[in-house]
């Protein structure tokens, strides 16, 4: 099968980890027989140096005409100081808007080979855990009403977070459904003893759980779901949080598992296009140096051929080639660890994940 895949390698590590991944997209489409084609757009800060906005038009158009997009990371300390608008995280805002991504698939699965690395209790890592994070990401305090004005006090900002049934209701089938394929739990994350918006994200994801009488489902209060994530992470299977809770607690699920430079991410619609990326930033410390890990950028390919393309085999295969390698103990800098061995380039693991498809 042949396959357009818009390419946005973005800033700092993002061309390098970008790279590394269509070779392994490549060497997996010569096995398996697909032809993979590559368009390259410029989205976040080269976008602005480029182009003086970070979603230029063409990106845009490109994205919409592709089977799905793949991208490396976006901004660094150089667009930091510009206006909210201007900034390269809108490139991202823009897209899930355009696309109408509004699923955010963020996995935190603790690699054992890699559990020394996690900063929990070694006896809360040694029982394991396996999380899906389902995100909304299309809708609430990121895509509500915004401004500034005159308030009593003097000048005032303020931020809207509203969920309509419509956007509730979709998002908990994609966890219900997601939960069907695993561990047959939802946690469902909200601040419902507060908040009227999660008052009815709550009804509406037990209205929507009666067609799943196979899968559980609790409900969580958002700050007690931050503390039982570092105290147990193993009660949870699959987690469906809104736009706002779902940034902050997949950041904190990541760095549990000890190793944010394994971790890739899927935004889905409801075409089968979507955009893969790993959930780490544009690390522009070490941009240009070879340093980087590119494995979360792979496995978010791999999510690509599972979730966009159908190709199971050929997504597991990749998924395989990167355990094989670290299982041997190769490691890049980022998840060395105490191991005494010299860490990997980002061309020398990917030589090695190349050789294991
Ligand atoms: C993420 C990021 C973005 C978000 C930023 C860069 C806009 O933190 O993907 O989690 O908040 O969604
Ligand atoms: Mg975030």
């Amino acid at each position: 099968m042949k396959f357009n895949i818009a390419l946005l390698k973005g800033d700092g590590i993002g061309p390098e980890i970008i790279d590394s991944t269509t070779q392994v997209l490549d060497k997996i489409g010569a096995k398996f027989g697909h032809q993979f084609d590559y368009a390259e757009y410029l989205a976040g800060g080269c976008a602005i140096d480029a182009t003086g906005i970070p979603l230029p038009e063409e990106t845009l158009a490109g994205c919409l005409a592709s089977d799905s997009v793949l991208l490396g990371a976006v901004g660094g300390p150089k667009w930091d100081t510009l206006p909210g608008h201007l900034r390269p995280e809108r490139a991202l805002l823009g897209l899930r808007a355009a696309l109408g991504l509004y699923t955010n698939l963020r996995p935190a699965r603790l690699y054992p080979a890699l559990a020394a690395a996690s900063p929990l209790r070694a006896d809360i890592v040694a029982r394991g855990f396996d999380i899906l994070i389902i995100r909304e990401l299309t809708g609430g305090i990121y895509f509500g009403d915004r401004g500034r004005r005159e308030g009593p006090n003097g000048p005032e900002a303020y931020d809207t977070e509203a969920y309509s049934v419509m956007e509730v209701e979709r998002i908990a089938r994609v966890a219900f459904e997601s939960a069907r394929l695993r561990g047959k739990h939802v946690t469902s994350i909200d601040k419902a003893n507060v908040l009227e918006s999660s008052r009815l994200w709550r009804e509406v994801v037990h209205e929507v759980a009666k067609d799943y009488p196979d899968v559980t489902v609790i409900d969580m209060l958002v700050d007690n779901a931050a503390m039982q994530l570092v105290r147990n992470p193993q009660q949870f299977d699959v987690v469906v949080t809104s736009n706002m809770f779902g940034d902050i607690l997949s950041d904190e699920a990541s760095q549990i598992t000890g190793s944010i430079g394994l971790l890739p991410s899927a935004s889905l619609g409801s075409t089968k296009r979507g955009m893969y990326e790993p959930i780490h930033g544009s690390a522009p410390d070490i941009a240009g140096q070879g340093l980087a890990n590119p494995i979360a950028t792979i496995l978010s390919a791999a999510m690509m051929l599972r979730y966009s393309f159908g190709l199971e085999t050929e997504a597991k295969a990749m998924e395989d080639a990167v355990d094989n390698v670290l299982n041997a103990g190769h490691r890049t800098a980022d998840i060395l660890g105490g191991a005494a061995q010299r860490p990997l380039s980002t061309s020398e693991i990917t030589e090695l994940i190349l050789l294991e498809i």
